[in-house]
């Protein structure tokens, strides 16, 4: 309830559509779920905490489970795209689809995109703060990796 509250008034300071409206005008379309999929986010400003690798195994393990599932790569470097690519460059089955939408923007197309998924998964991107935010603003949960040290737990406290 929070969150939904929170997504509403993100989405009312910036502009755009809130997730119910966008929702509500989806469901007139033939074919669309009525609810929008759970928004996960991977996210800590620290490079290298592990954000790609659990975004993209999260992502494997609920489409095993049968949900449909996209993942959104909101890192500049593109990490996980790279991975799709590689999988599908190898001959490895394709699970689900990756997207890159590294744009500060992305809270107000995640609504959109997560309509026809059961789970949508942002892989966030370190050091980038507006991006961050933004996956922030589009996220259900989020979850914060942090490496077992000292300098990761100091710089996931600023969270
Ligand atoms: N659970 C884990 N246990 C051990 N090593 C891990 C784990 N998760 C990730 N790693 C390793 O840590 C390194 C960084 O992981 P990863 O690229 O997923 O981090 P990231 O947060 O996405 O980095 P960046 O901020 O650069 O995007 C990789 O070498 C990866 O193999
Ligand atoms: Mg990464």
């Amino acid at each position: 309830m929070e969150v939904t509250r929170a997504r509403t008034e993100a989405a009312q300071k910036t502009g755009s559509a809130s997730p119910e409206a966008v929702q509500t005008a989806e469901n007139r379309l033939p074919g669309r779920h009525e609810r929008p999929g759970r928004v996960i986010a991977l996210l800590n400003q620290k490079g290298g905490a592990g954000k790609t690798t659990l975004a993209t195994h999260l992502a494997g393990e609920l489409a095993m489970a049968g949900n449909r599932v996209t993942l959104l790569d909101a890192d500049p470097q593109g990490s996980a795209l790279d991975w799709a690519q590689r999988r599908l460059q190898n001959g490895q089955e394709r699970l689900y689809g990756v997207f890159g939408l590294a744009r500060d923007s992305l809270h107000q197309e995640a609504p959109q995109i997560a309509l026809e998924a059961d789970y949508l998964v942002i892989d966030g991107p370190p050091r980038v703060a507006a991006l961050a935010r933004s996956a922030l603003l589009a996220a259900d949960l989020v979850l914060i990796p942090v490496q077992p040290s000292a300098y990761d737990v100091w710089a996931s406290q600023r969270w």
